[in-house]
């Protein structure tokens, strides 16, 4: 008889009873299978298969360029590594916000080609009908207010959102929107603590902020900015657990070394 233990798959209905009892959400970007892996064994409940892939995994400056095709197929390499965690999809720039129609495609190809278990959206008001549209299909969606990388260009900075009155008005009618709209959850980043947590208490779906305190109720990082994969980067609100670029440049310099040297490889290292 062979035992095999389940392993329980979280789902939104998780998260909400996370947000009901107290206990916070832990969520880390992946983009590929062997990180998806390590994220999903060390016990994160949500991974996001970000946009910043166009960042961290193509090299361009902002999220903009990168396609629902490549989105697709960072997602499949993701869900095969995620046994327990629910994957959440970005849907790119451009793909949804020009009408709620091609909005419902792009979201059934993801779920349909990926196997992924929901996607996220950026903007409140301005995309209300494309997520009720996607709701109404079945698709669980995340939304995503406060500095939303997708708007870069009329934002013009990276700088912290909704300080002023007015647009903390709007972000906060955007997150009750949204919660109306059927959205299971809401990503706030980079907006003032104080807002978020005030959020976080105005509405039933759990919140997860980045660079928004520790009001809300989870959390998110890009996986290669906490693991310290690139000095350059170091906003105030990542907190950085490794110093992998050092330890990759090291490891490799030596490799280099070590060939060079004729070290490698040794005697024990080939047949
Ligand atoms: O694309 C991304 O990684 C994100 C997170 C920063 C929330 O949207």
């Amino acid at each position: 008889m062979s035992v095999t233990k389940e392993i329980k798959r979280i789902t939104t209905e998780t998260l909400r009873k996370m947000k009901f009892e107290g206990e916070k959400i832990s969520m880390l970007t992946a983009y590929d299978f062997t990180i998806a892996t390590l994220v999903d064994k060390a016990g994160t409940e949500v991974i996001l298969v970000g946009d910043s892939a166009a960042n961290v995994m193509a090299g361009h400056e902002t999220t903009l360029p990168i396609t629902l095709d490549q989105m697709i197929y960072h997602s499949q390499c993701v869900v095969r590594g995620a046994k327990r965690a629910l994957v959440v999809v970005d849907l790119p720039f451009g793909t949804y916000q020009s009408d709620p129609q091609r909005a419902l495609d792009s979201a059934i190809r993801i779920m349909k080609e990926s196997g992924a278990h929901a996607i996220k959206l950026e903007g409140g008001e301005e995309v209300a009908e494309s997520i009720r549209r996607i709701v109404n299909a079945g698709i669980p969606v995340m939304g995503h207010l406060g500095l939303t990388p997708q708007s870069i260009y009329q934002f013009g900075s990276y700088k912290v959102r909704a300080k002023d009155d007015a647009e903390a008005q709007k972000l906060l009618d955007d997150a009750k929107l949204l919660e109306e709209l059927g959205c299971f959850s809401l990503v706030m980043e980079k907006i003032p603590a104080g807002l978020a947590t005030k959020v976080t208490e105005s509405i039933s779906i759990p919140t997860i902020g980045i660079g928004a305190g520790n009001g809300c109720d989870g959390q998110v990082l890009v996986v290669h900015d906490m693991l310290g994969l690139n000095n350059e980067f170091k906003p105030k609100f990542v907190r950085k657990y490794l110093n992998l670029e050092d330890q990759v440049v090291e490891a490799i310099g030596q490799y280099v070394a070590d060939i060079k040297s004729t070290d490698f490889p040794n005697s024990n290292e080939q047949y």
